[in-house]
């Protein structure tokens, strides 16, 4: 990307031969990702037991149900999963495709359904969640105290003004608040918009002001890596009139973790404490229509701003819970469920607050990271929570590879029963060490893929039916129709690879971006005619079981976090020393892929990269730049400065160039540069250690 900003890159959707080799085998690489001749040779499976299909909640009868009617299928499981203040009559209204209005006639209330009938159906003594702060703090909260302490906070934010359909940005750490901070939200109808608390004041001003948020809600702090991590500073910057631009936001609320200091605006920021404390525990949930907003959660595309992803109501909760109760085979009585994921990420929205919920689960809230105070820590506390059910990410699971075989077997995890992985294809030899090694060579391994988009799981064996097969996610879950296509659009044969499309609505399925319907169209629905393109490519084994390959499009998945490669390009060259930068994810044995960084330093700064000395110091000062711009996570790994990029002639830069520069291969067909010898010097200029 040149400094001319903002470009809009054309097609916004690349071709096949944009970003790829000839043939649709998408980016995969090296490392850890699975490439296709990998996964070609892995032929093993594992068939479930018969004691856990004898007690599964899923049968094949599931997929019979579905292929005999799918929408009657559907609003079985609508009505079965959710309770309705008032009944829908229609299932679906696709006249408006691709907006999708699912049991549109129906109203419900989101934290009526994850709370409150729990309680009047005799469970408020269960617990909900058993919250486990980093230094060690605990606290348990049952189905009734999270009943009174969303009515509270619902109560606190109807005082502050918030009135249903307002958006209120959380922006939080991982506590028992953030929970109650949505669930209030969608108790009074006012959708939330979560943004993970890694992101930087800029990333969180974008996303406050393309929501015009009211209120904020956020912490102090929180504890990460054995230390206080400052939240509200964050908030105050993002606050702050920029361009005579005054922000929307009237009430910040703060809720208070860490002690630390905090600067203080009067008549605008609240403790959570003084707001919530005090109010009436008694609150009516305000009924909404099925496709009220719930939420808009901002993620990464393959243009430089993040997209508003819009969920509704209904068709969200019935997917979320409908998918918690068959893929992970929830029983609530008996269970303890962990999912490890972040609030801020669409996995913590959908299987720590939604769908756990409204399926009354008993779960484990964890503030911190797997290795504080030691890298047994997550293990320790499957061991004290009897914890059965556990979902996590493929880069989690390779990290506790390297750490070592020891550390989980110094703990008791013969409760788990069951294991998840979400997030990114996971490599067959990690899928086995997490066989093996977690769940003690029996649990079921749910490889479940989807996405921000989709809102909840769309493809994953369901365990107890399924014979899983080590690195591939399998089969579309019964209501769900997914497939692999070809350039044309034509299904491709067993065998073969292409990309991964929907080609049904689903009930959880994006209502849009919030405030950008063509967008939504152009996205998602203009490479095909009338299939959903995910982004992602996909490979069909010889029985037909799909194997995610990764993305095929100009998002990266770092620690199975999207990552877009131009708004990591337009944050480096709004650093005035940079003239041109190119963004690749490069395969990374334990992130998956990391961010690497070309750029071409502007005339004056050119020779500063010129000594070691020079060269790490351009590096640190742009990766803490791009860290200020966006946040830590999209901090390149590697950051080389090199004299030109390479293009073509009509002035695309060839990505894949630079990614087998990135990958230490030797570099692939440069026939189509319009200037050959650009790749010659490139490799000559990283001759000096990087
Ligand atoms: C990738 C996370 C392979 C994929 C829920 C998708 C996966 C993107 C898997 C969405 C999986 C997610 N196997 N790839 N099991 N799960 N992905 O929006 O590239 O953060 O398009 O949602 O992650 O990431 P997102």
């Amino acid at each position: 990307m040149t400094r001319a900003r903002p470009r809009r890159r054309a097609p916004e959707v690349p071709t096949v031969t944009d970003t790829q080799p000839a043939s649709p085998a998408p980016q995969s690489g090296g490392g850890s990702s699975p490439s296709l001749e990998n996964l070609l040779r892995e032929k093993r499976a594992f068939p479930p037991s018969a004691e856990f299909a004898a007690q599964a909640n899923a049968t094949s009868d599931l997929y019979e149900a579905a292929k005999a009617d799918r929408l009657a299928f559907w609003a079985d499981q609508a009505n079965t999963l959710l309770t309705w203040k008032v009944p829908f009559t229609e299932t679906l209204d696709w006249s408006g495709a691709p907006v999708a209005r699912w049991f549109a006639d129906g109203t419900l209330n989101a934290a009526y359904n994850a709370v409150d009938r729990h309680v009047e159906a005799g469970h408020g003594d269960r617990v909900a969640f058993h919250f486990e702060g980093e230094p060690g703090d605990t606290r348990t909260v049952t189905y009734a105290d999270l009943q009174r302490e969303v009515s509270k906070a619902a109560n606190a934010l109807t005082e502050l003004g918030v009135r249903t359909g307002d958006r209120v940005v959380v922006y939080m750490p991982m506590l028992i608040e953030s929970v109650v901070a949505m669930l209030a939200c969608a108790r009074i109808g006012a959708p939330h918009s979560v943004v993970f608390g890694g992101f930087s004041a800029d990333a969180l001003r974008s996303r406050i002001s393309d929501a015009e948020a009211k209120v904020v809600i956020t912490a102090d702090g929180g504890y990460r890596k054995g230390a206080p991590s400052a939240l509200k500073p964050a908030v105050d910057e993002a606050l702050t009139p920029r361009d005579g631009q005054a922000s929307t936001v009237e009430k910040v609320l703060v809720v208070r973790r860490t002690e630390q200091e905090v600067d203080w605006t009067e008549g605008r920021d609240v403790w959570w404490h003084d707001a919530v404390d005090g109010a009436s525990d008694q609150h009516e949930p305000v009924w909404v229509e099925a496709e009220h907003p719930l939420f808009i959660l901002y993620t990464s595309g393959t243009t430089g701003k993040p997209k508003g992803i819009l969920h509704t109501t209904g068709g969200y909760l019935t997917q979320t819970a409908y998918t918690h109760r068959n893929v992970f085979d929830l029983k609530p009585e008996t269970d303890v469920f962990w999912c490890t994921a972040d609030i801020g990420w669409v996995t913590g929205h959908s299987y720590i607050v939604y769908g756990p919920l409204v399926n009354g689960a008993t779960q484990v809230l964890y503030e911190g990271t797997p290795d504080t105070p030691h890298r047994g820590r997550w293990w320790e506390l499957v061991q004290k929570y009897d914890v059965s059910i556990f979902y996590t990410a493929p880069t989690a699971i390779r990290a506790c590879m390297k750490w070592g075989d020891d550390i989980p077997a110094g703990f008791d995890l013969s409760s788990l029963r069951l294991l998840g992985s979400v997030g990114e294809p996971i490599n067959p030899q990690a899928w086995m060490w997490y066989r093996e090694h977690i769940g003690g060579g029996g649990a079921p391994i749910v490889d479940t893929w989807w996405q921000t988009e989709t809102g909840a799981i769309m493809i994953s064996p369901l365990p107890g039916v399924t014979a899983t097969k080590p690195g591939s996610a399998q089969v579309p879950l019964p209501g769900i129709a997914a497939d692999v296509v070809d350039d044309e659009a034509n299904v491709v044969p067993d065998g073969s690879g292409g990309y991964l499309v929907l080609s049904e609505p689903w009930p959880s399925m994006l209502r849009g971006i919030w405030g950008d319907l063509e967008r939504y169209k152009e996205t998602y629905w203009s490479r095909y005619e009338g299939l959903y393109f995910a982004g992602d490519g996909a490979k069909k084994d010889e029985d037909g079981d799909i194997w995610l390959l990764g993305r095929v499009d100009d998002v990266m998945n770092v620690s199975g976090h999207r990552l877009s490669t131009t708004e990591i390009e337009s944050a480096l060259v709004s650093n005035d020393i940079v003239a041109e930068a190119a963004v690749v994810g490069a395969a990374d044995e334990t992130t998956g892929q990391a961010v690497v960084a070309f750029v071409i330093l502007r005339g004056e700064h050119a020779d500063r990269a010129a000594t070691d000395e020079g060269a790490a110091a351009v590096q640190t000062e742009l990766r803490n730049h791009v860290a200020k711009e966006i946040g830590p996570i999209a901090k390149p790994k590697r950051i080389l400065v090199v004299p030109e990029l390479p293009k073509t002639r009509s002035g695309k830069i060839m990505r894949r160039l630079l990614r087998d520069i990135a990958e230490d291969r030797a570099v692939g067909d440069a026939t189509t540069l319009a200037d050959s010898s650009v790749m010659d010097k490139i490799a000559a200029g990283l001759k000096a250690p990087s």
